[in-house]
């Protein structure tokens, strides 16, 4: 089996409500069954929904962990995770934004490399607002899942970020155009799509991902891609986000 440590994705888009938080924890679904430990952690520091999606006993949060490290009461990594499944944790957002504006930029990083050696994979799901929390997090990660739709607002937005992204000369941004999250036809061609914001687009969620009955499962606390009895319309998607999940993998292992 490879060998991977502590790799940190962060999921981010121009836009709200593009899918980003229901690809996180999908995401996390298939790294649980890729047999690799993943963290997940809810870096939309205001408005978090990840317990709220997972029907998560809020007990400790991410700005519990933050005060007890800067006041160095922090003791046991796994006090402030929620434990999924055997390979998902979770660390949920804020009970309240005005904790979460408290939260600096040193904390975030600290908080990261706490966790990095007990993970295969971190997941950072972040807020479509260049917050601190997430302006660290694209800053802090191995690779940024950036989120696209066919909406002109959204794609003008998503050039000029891509644009400075770029200047750090990383090159470790994977550009996702989601077709699921929102049962219509896309208008604008692929084509259009990447002239727009001049980038190429490495992944497609294909409109066949579109659940139509979501809210049941979102009701449920359900993480899509681990609920058999859900699956997608086909088998293929499960695979395609299966195979997303491993290059990611793969990525890192050529980088080493
Ligand atoms: N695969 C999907 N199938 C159906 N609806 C989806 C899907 N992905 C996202 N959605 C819809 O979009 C909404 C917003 O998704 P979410 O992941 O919370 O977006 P973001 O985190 O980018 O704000 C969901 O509540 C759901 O209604
Ligand atoms: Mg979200």
């Amino acid at each position: 089996m490879k060998n991977i440590k502590g790799k940190v994705i962060t999921v981010t888009s121009s836009k709200g409500g593009v899918g980003k938080t229901i690809f996180a924890t999908n995401l996390a679904g298939v790294f649980d069954y890729l047999k690799k430990k993943v963290l997940l952690i809810d870096m939309d520091l205001s408005c978090g929904g990840i317990s709220v999606l997972l029907n998560l006993e809020k007990s400790k949060t991410i700005y519990n962990l933050y005060d007890d490290i800067l006041n160095n009461r922090f003791k046991d990594l796994n006090d402030y995770v929620y434990h999924y499944s055997d390979n998902i944790d979770i660390i949920p957002s804020c009970k309240d934004p005005r904790q979460g504006n408290k939260i600096d930029g040193k904390g975030i990083e600290q908080i990261i490399s706490a966790y990095k050696s007990n993970y295969d994979v971190i997941i950072l799901d972040t807020a479509h607002v260049p917050s601190v929390a997430s302006l660290v997090s694209l800053d802090i990660s191995d690779t940024i899942l950036y989120i696209v739709t066919d909406n002109m607002q959204d794609l003008k937005n998503t050039a000029s970020m891509l644009t400075i992204l770029k200047d750090r000369k990383k090159d470790n941004i994977k550009v996702i155009l989601n077709n699921s999250y929102r049962n219509e036809k896309n208008y604008f061609s692929r084509f259009d799509i990447k002239s727009v914001i001049k980038n190429n687009i490495d992944y497609i969620l294909p409109n066949s991902m579109f659940i139509p009955n979501i809210n049941k499962y979102l009701m449920d606390g359900k993480i899509l891609v681990l609920n058999n009895k859900l699956s997608f319309k086909n088998n293929n998607d499960r695979d395609l986000l299966i195979k997303i999940g491993m290059s990611l993998i793969g990525d890192d292992n050529d980088e080493k």
